[in-house]
Parts: structure tokens; sequence; C-alpha cells
């Protein structure tokens, strides 16, 4: 049975794999979950999953050295897959060390206590040992409106502090990759929406602030490009790089589906409306006049685009559901999850709410 150490497992995109790796793999695999629970970790993502013999909860930093060899001493650990991170630009453009902290320092905290675990006397590694860093497209910077394409060979170019700190902590896997042979992968991915999305992100907050009848933020002119993943599809392809990828390799993840936010926002509105029914007393607050444009995030990225055509060619990964199937069914799990959304919105998201957008 392949022991898995999950980092950052109770946020976004960690719970939605931990849910998708025990529906793909149910009782051949055990999965150890590490996360300290911050303002973006939520046990309640992983309430379903809890009480299962081959699943364990430790809250933990991945900072802690001390507790990260202690987990790697007392479990044959297998497969690490490291998502735990700070992950939200406009709140690195306000406090960054923070994110220097998590996302660089732990990273390196991760692989000295991952190498030292696996590495034998001949400086060779036990069998079978692999290691995955969760990245994000970011790093490559930003494209202009009218072409381009980030490609695993894109230079870095990033402008945020979080994208700083995400360069940086693929630059310290890289380097363990160059400097000891460590068996490690990285896979940059572009942006992300499904369930569990903490709602400061674009999507889910839209969706949340429309059912109230709240304002629409949308930074500068709305004409940025994001190029928009459903998150299971996320999940699937880091599964599917770790067990049929080259090691060494870096893999772009990305769902040739690109937007403006303007048009996310609007499509958000549409499917809100067309999914409540005539009688549902939140369906005449969902409203076009709800879009407000307000100031942009400072260094704001243009466009991303990812060119996904290693991981297709190479490992035969594509993305399964279209934008149209997936929004319907983020929205289906926020209308299914509210007290969910009434808990994270309230108490420190209000203060973070009125910090971002009370002068915007
Ligand atoms: P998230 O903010 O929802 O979750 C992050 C998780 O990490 C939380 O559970 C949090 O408690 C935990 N964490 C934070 N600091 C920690 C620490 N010091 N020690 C232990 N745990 C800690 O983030 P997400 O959107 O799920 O992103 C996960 C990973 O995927 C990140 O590395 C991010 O850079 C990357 N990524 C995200 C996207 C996206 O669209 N959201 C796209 C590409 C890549
Ligand atoms: O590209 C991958 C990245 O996608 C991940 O690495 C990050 O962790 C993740 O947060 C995401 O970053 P973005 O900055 O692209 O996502 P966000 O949802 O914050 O914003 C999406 C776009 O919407 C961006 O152009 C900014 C804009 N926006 C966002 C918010 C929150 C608005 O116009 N209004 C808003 O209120």
């Amino acid at each position: 049975m392949r022991t898995y150490l999950v980092t950052g497992g109770a946020g976004f995109i960690g719970s939605n794999y931990i849910h998708y790796m025990f529906k793909k793999y149910d009782k051949e695999i055990r999965i150890i979950n590490v996360d300290a629970l911050t303002y973006a970790g939520n046990p309640e993502n992983l309430k379903s999953i809890e009480n299962r013999d081959n699943y364990t909860f430790i809250k933990a930093d991945i900072c802690d050295k001390e507790t990260i060899s202690r987990i790697f001493a007392e479990n044959d650990i297998d497969r690490v897959v490291h998502f735990a991170a700070e992950s939200h630009v406009d709140r690195s453009i306000k406090n960054p060390e923070i994110f220097v902290r998590t996302n660089v320092l732990g990273t390196a905290v991760m692989l000295n206590c991952a190498q030292a675990a696996w590495e034998l006397p001949d400086g060779t590694y036990k069998k079978d040992k692999k290691f995955l860093h969760v990245s994000t497209d970011e790093v490559y910077g930003s494209l202009e409106e009218d072409g381009g394409y980030f490609y695993e060979t894109t230079p870095y170019a990033p402008h945020s502090p979080y994208s700083a700190s995400k360069a940086g902590s693929d630059m310290l896997v890289r380097s363990f990759m160059d400097t000891y042979h460590f068996p490690a992968n990285i896979t940059n991915c572009s942006n992300n929406y499904g369930p569990y999305q903490f709602p400061e992100k674009l999507i889910p907050l839209i969706i949340n602030n429309a059912l109230q009848g709240k304002k629409l933020p949308v930074y500068g002119d709305g004409k940025n490009v994001r190029d928009w993943l459903y998150v299971e599809d996320h999940a699937k392809a880091i599964d599917m790089v770790q067990e049929k990828g080259r090691l060494f390799e870096t893999y772009n993840v990305g769902g040739h589906n690109e937007k403006q936010n303007i048009e996310i926002i609007h499509i958000i509105l549409d499917t809100l409306r067309e999914m409540l029914s005539d009688d549902d007393p939140r369906k005449a607050l969902v409203t076009d006049d709800l879009i407000t444009y307000v100031e942009d995030r400072k260094g704001h990225d243009r466009r991303y685009a990812i060119a996904p055509d290693k991981i297709r060619a190479e490992i035969g990964w594509e993305p399964e559901t279209m934008f149209k199937e997936g929004i319907k069914r983020t929205i289906q799990w926020y209308f299914e999850h509210e007290d969910w959304m009434r808990n994270v919105t309230s108490g420190e998201y209000q203060k973070y709410y009125e910090e971002n957008y009370g002068k915007r």
C-alpha cells in the first residue's frame, strides 16, 4: 500500500485532490495530510473522509522542521504531493513576508526532510520515492493579449510577491533535482475553479456576492485573461504526472479555456439566473447592475495561457470538464453548501474584505 504525504490538503485544491485520490484508489493507498489550518485551510472540506482508516490528519506547519522530519521518520512515505502555500495574489501585495516564509522556506523544509528520509548512503534513493511540487503558471509572468502561450521552456518572470515566492520554491525543487538527483516533478497549472474554493478568489467571490445582491468588484477594465481549469482535472493531472511522467521534468497543466474576467462574471450571472427557480427570492438580486469597476490590482498580469502540449503528448492527460459544465457543477455545489460559505465568510473574512475592497 502506497503512503502519500499531502501538504495543504485542507485547502481548495488539496482537499479536491484527496477526494479524487480516495475515489480512484479507495483502500489501495494511505494519505497523511499535513496542514497548518491557516484562514484558507478548512477541516470541513474533508468531513466525508475524515474517519477512514487509511487517512490521517496532522495539524502542523511545513516550516517546522522537527515535526516534518518526525512525520517522515514515523511513516514510510512513498509520495509527497506538496500543495501547502499562501496562494492569494492580493494578500501577497499587502503582506509579502508570510509568502516567502511558507512558500520558499516551507518548500525547503519539505525537500530537506524528504531527502533525508529517502537518500541512501551511496547517494541514490530508496526505490520508487517521488516528490511532486504543485506550482502555478504565474511564475512565467504575463502574456500579451494578442498571442503566445506559456511552455515549460518559457523563462521565469514573476511579478507579484506571490508568484515570486512560488518561482523561488520551483527553483529550490530544480536545485534539489540538479544537485542531489532528488526524485521530483514540478507541475505549473493555470487558474482552478470548483468546489471548496475560498471566496477571496474571483469565481466563488462573484457567486457569493451575486446571491446576496452585493457589488461585484471588477479590477481595472475587466479584460485581463485567465485560463480556467476545473479542479478535478488538475487533481487527475497531478496523479498522472506522478505515476506516468518522467522524473525531473516539469509539466504545464491548463484547460485551453481563456476568458476575460468580465466574461466570467457574465457567465456566472447568466448561469445563476438559469439555475435559480422563479420563486427563489435570490433570483431578483442577481442583476448585471451589480457589476462595479474598481481600482486595478497593483502589477496586474494581463494574460495567462498554458500550452498543455507536453502533458498531452507524453502522458495522455487532457482536460475533461468543459467550462459550461464545470461552472454549473461549481454553482450547484455552492447552492448545496450555504453553511460552508456562511462559516468561511464570518469573522476574519469580513476584515479582509473591508481591507481589500473598502477603499477601492
Ligand atoms: P489554498 O490557499 O486554498 O490552500 C492552501 C492550504 O495550505 C491551506 O489548507 C492552508 O491551511 C495550508 N497552509 C498554508 N500555510 C501552511 C503552512 N505554513 N504549513 C502547512 N500548511 C499550510 O490554496 P490552493 O488554491 O488550494 O492552492 C494549492 C497549491 O496549488 C498552492 O501551492 C498554489 O500555489 C497552487 N496553485 C493554485 C492554483 C489556483 O488556481 N488556486 C493554480 C495553480 C497552482
Ligand atoms: O494562475 C494560477 C493562479 O490563479 C494561482 O497560482 C493562484 O493561487 C490563484 O489565486 C489564481 O491567481 P489569480 O490572481 O489569477 O486569481 P484571482 O481569483 O485572485 O483573480 C482572477 C482574476 O480576477 C484576476 O485577473 C484578478 C481578477 N479579480 C479578482 C478578484 C478577487 C477581480 O477582477 N476582482 C476580484 O475581486
